[in-house]
């Protein structure tokens, strides 16, 4: 962590246009970065990475590899499709490799969902990164019925849902400096 703050990777699962889950992961970069942090925002919609054993002449493998591995810590935002995380998240994860680069990276989850929750998604993505080896943060938050929370323009309508992206983001900051995280002001 050389000068300035600490390097936060930013994901997020969703390549839908106008799509929710970067609505959520957009306050969470806001708090990092009022938190000190210098986020680096990944829009895997933006990446080409290949299916595992599909030939691939793209550079954004490597390029994502590198970055996720001079990150002080991840925070990853996951839509819930389908009862579990997008197929967008789970290819970005598997283009890490095996043995995976999140490897001993401090991990922050969030999740957000059209019905009551994103629990499943949130479960489900913990238990792959852990298994990988990350060190994810217990602090996460679910965001249900999120199609409600969030106005066209991104902001969001609920305090309490807004309060909750907010902490899992100081949390992680407070994980990565090796402090706790410090309420809301
Ligand atoms: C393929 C697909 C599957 C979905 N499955 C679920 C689901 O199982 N449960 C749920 O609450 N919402 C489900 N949704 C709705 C999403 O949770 C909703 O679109 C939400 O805004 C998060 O996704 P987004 O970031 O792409 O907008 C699904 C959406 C898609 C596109």
């Amino acid at each position: 962590m050389a000068g300035g703050g600490p390097v936060i990777l930013a994901i997020g699962g969703s390549r839908r246009p106008g799509n929710n889950t970067d609505k959520a992961l957009r306050l969470a970069v806001e708090e990092l970065k009022a938190g000190g942090g210098r986020v680096d925002w990944v829009h895997l919609g933006e990446l080409r990475l290949p299916l595992p054993g599909e030939p691939s002449d793209s550079p954004d493998p490597e390029r994502f590899r590198h970055k996720v591995l001079g990150a002080d810590g991840i925070l990853i935002a996951t839509p819930e499709y389908h009862g579990s995380i997008s197929s967008t998240l789970k290819l970005a994860i598997d283009n890490l490799g095996f043995p995976s680069t999140l490897e001993g990276k401090t991990i922050a989850i969030l999740g957000v969902a059209m019905g009551p929750g994103a629990d499943n998604a949130l479960g489900h993505l913990r238990h792959i990164l852990t298994h990988i080896g990350g060190k994810v943060i217990p602090e996460e938050t679910s965001v249900g019925s999120v199609h409600k929370k969030f106005g066209e323009d991104g902001r969001c309508l609920e305090p309490e849902a807004e309060a909750g992206i907010r902490r899992v983001a100081r949390a992680l900051l407070a994980a990565v400096q090796g402090r706790q995280a410090l309420p809301a002001p």
